[in-house]
C-alpha cells in the first residue's frame, strides 16, 4: 500500500485507476490529505471497517471495487470457481458494516452481472466495467438530487446538517451537501450550521472541511448546541443524508439524527433527508435493521487522550432511526417523497421501471 499527499481539487473519494482502488484516507482529514491504494480486496474491507472510507454511497462503490479486485485476484479457470471466489470476497466485504444498505446493494449488483456470463475473462471485464459505471453514476445521481432538492431551499436560509453526507460520503458532490451545493450554484445565498457529530467527528473533520473548501459559509456547533441554535432562531431548515430508508419512510442515519429531528419538530423547522434510491431497503421492517455498535474507545478517548474512567461501561451505537412523522420530505434522484411516505416512495420506484 503506497501513500501520497496532495491538495484537494476535483478529487474523487474513491476511484478505480489501472486496476488499483485509490481512496482518500478520511481518518487523516482534515489535517492531511492522504491517498491510499489497494490491490487486495481484503484491504478494501479493512478500509471500510476502519472508516478510511465511510458514508453509505461511498462504501457501496468501495464494495463493488473490492469485488472487482477479488475478480482480478482470482486464479479461477471456470465460471463456477470464479463465482466461488467472489462469494468468499463478498462475505468478507459485507461483514464490515451492517447498517448502510448501499454496501449490499453494490455487492449484489456485481454478483448479478458476474452470474450473467460464462467466460472467465469476459466476466472479469464486465465486473470492472460495472463497478466503474457505478462510481460514475453516483456523481450523476447526486447532481440530480441536488436539482430536485434545491427548490426546497430559499435565499438567506440557514441550513443545519448532521454528520457528513457530502462529497466525502459519496464518490463526489454529496447527497445532503449536494443539495446545499446545488442551492448555492442556483445563486441563492445560504449559510450552513454543521454539528461536530461526536464521537467520530464527521461534522467537524469532514463537513466543515468540505464546505469551507468550497467557499460555503459554515459554522460549526457542538452537538449539544442544536437546541440552543434552534430556540434562538438561528436555523430555519435541516438536511441530512441516510444509511438506510425503509418503505415506510423510517430513516437510519448517523447517531444523533433522531435528536436533531425531534428538536426540529419542536421548533417547527422543516427536516429533510437526501438519499439515492440505492439507500432504500423496501424489504426490511424496523426491528430487522442492525445498528452497528462501535468500539468504546471512540467514547472514552479523544485521540490518544483518555476522557473517561478506566473500565467504564459504554454504549456506542453508530446510527439511530428517525421515524417518518418527523420528516418533511425525502429527496432522491427520482423526485421528492412526501408524507404519507409508503405511497410516495412506491411511486418513486414505479417511475424508474
Ligand atoms: O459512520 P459513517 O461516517 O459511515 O456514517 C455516515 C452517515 O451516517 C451519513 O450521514 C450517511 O451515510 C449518508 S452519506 C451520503
Amino acid at each position: 500500500m503506497k501513500q501520497r499527499t496532495k491538495n484537494r481539487s476535483n478529487l474523487k473519494t474513491v476511484e478505480w485507476k489501472n486496476n488499483v482502488v485509490v481512496m482518500i484516507d478520511q481518518t487523516k482529514l482534515p489535517n492531511k490529505l492522504v491517498f491510499v491504494k489497494y490491490k487486495d480486496y481484503r484491504d478494501v474491507a479493512h478500509a471500510i471497517k476502519t472508516l478510511v472510507i465511510r458514508g453509505a454511497p461511498a462504501i457501496g462503490v468501495a464494495g463493488a471495487f473490492g469485488l472487482a479486485l477479488a475478480a482480478l485476484q482470482s486464479k479461477a479457470k471456470s465460471k463456477e470457481k470464479l463465482i466461488e471466489d467472489l462469494e468468499k470476497a463478498r462475505k468478507i466485504l459485507f461483514e464490515t458494516r451492517p447498517t448502510a444498505v448501499n454496501l449490499s446493494w453494490g455487492l449484489d449488483k456485481i454478483m448479478k452481472v458476474a452470474n450473467k456470463l460464462n467466460n472467465v475473462s469476459e466476466m472479469k471485464k464486465l465486473i470492472i466495467q460495472t463497478a466503474k459505471k457505478m462510481a460514475q453514476e453516483d456523481i450523476e445521481t447526486n447532481m440530480k438530487m441536488g436539482k430536485y432538492g434545491s427548490v426546497l431551499f430559499s435565499n438567506n436560509d440557514t441550513i443545519m446538517t448532521h454528520c457528513n453526507a457530502g462529497a466525502l460520503a459519496t464518490v463526489g458532490y454529496g447527497t445532503a451537501l449536494g443539495v446545499i451545493r446545488a442551492t448555492k450554484e442556483n445563486g441563492k445565498k445560504i449559510r450552513v450550521i454543521a454539528t461536530e457529530t461526536r464521537p467520530v467527528m464527521q461534522g467537524s473533520r469532514l463537513t466543515a472541511f468540505e464546505l469551507k473548501h468550497d467557499g460555503i459559509d459554515v459554522s460549526l456547533i457542538p452537538d449539544t448546541a442544536v437546541g440552543y441554535v434552534m430556540a434562538k432562531g438561528l436555523v430555519n431548515k435541516v438536511i441530512v443524508g441516510a444509511d438506510r430508508i425503509l418503505r415506510t419512510g423510517h430513516v437510519y442515519n448517523k447517531i444523533g439524527t433522531y435528536q436533531v429531528a425531534m428538536m426540529a419538530k419542536q421548533h417547527k423547522i422543516p427536516f429533510y433527508v437526501a438519499a439515492p434510491l440505492s439507500t432504500f431497503d423496501l424489504k426490511s421492517n424496523p426491528e430487522e435493521v442492525i445498528i452497528e455498535q462501535r468500539k468504546s474507545t471512540e467514547v472514552t478517548q479523544i485521540g490518544d487522550r483518555k476522557t473517561a474512567p478506566d473500565d467504564i461501561s459504554v454504549i456506542n451505537p453508530a446510527f439511530d432511526m428517525t421515524p417518518p412523522e418527523l420528516i418533511s420530505g425525502i429527496i432522491t434522484e427520482a423526485g421528492i417523497a412526501k408524507q404519507p411516505f409508503e405511497e410516495s416512495i412506491k411511486k418513486l420506484f414505479q417511475s424508474r421501471l
